[in-house]
């Protein structure tokens, strides 16, 4: 006959459905920066300035996703979950596509090393556009 699960195990394992509910998506985390125009990429072939998606939302890959050029035109669901300073984030949702490699990204980013530049454009509308980086979750769809 098997033991019974402790009750304090049981409220544990409530606690973690409920909260793998709430929070549907199950992306990964890392940081993003964000870079201003002129956005000329040079490292994703297929773009040129006037292929830019019209939204404006894209983003130049850092080490981590760029995947040796196969992340070009990738897309992914990007949002803020924290940064230095408090309120840093909104709640929006972002779905951008890679159109760079932000090593070689002509216009630099705020701060190297992340994981995932953000046009201007997409970082201010997850973020406080002033801040210079922020850490956030992120999926590939
Ligand atoms: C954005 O951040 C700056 C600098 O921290 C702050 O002065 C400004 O009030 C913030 N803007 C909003 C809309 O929270």
């Amino acid at each position: 006959m098997s033991k019974p699960i402790p009750h304090h195990l049981h409220s544990f394992l409530f606690l973690l459905l409920l909260s793998s509910f709430s929070h549907p998506s199950h992306g990964d985390v890392g940081t993003s920066s964000q870079y201003s125009p002129p956005f000329l990429p040079t490292a994703c072939y297929s773009y040129d300035p006037g292929q830019f998606p019209s939204s404006n939302l894209f983003a130049a890959a850092g080490n981590g996703i760029w995947d040796n050029g196969a992340a070009c035109g990738r897309q992914y669901l990007v949002r803020c979950i924290s940064a230095a300073e408090q309120g840093t984030c909104s709640d929006e949702l972002i779905q951008v596509r890679i159109v760079d490699f932000a090593l070689t990204a002509v216009s630099r980013p705020l701060i190297d090393g992340t994981t995932m530049v953000l046009s201007d454009t997409a970082f201010g509308t997850i973020a406080n556009s002033s801040a210079a980086s922020i850490n956030i979750e992120f999926q590939q769809i």
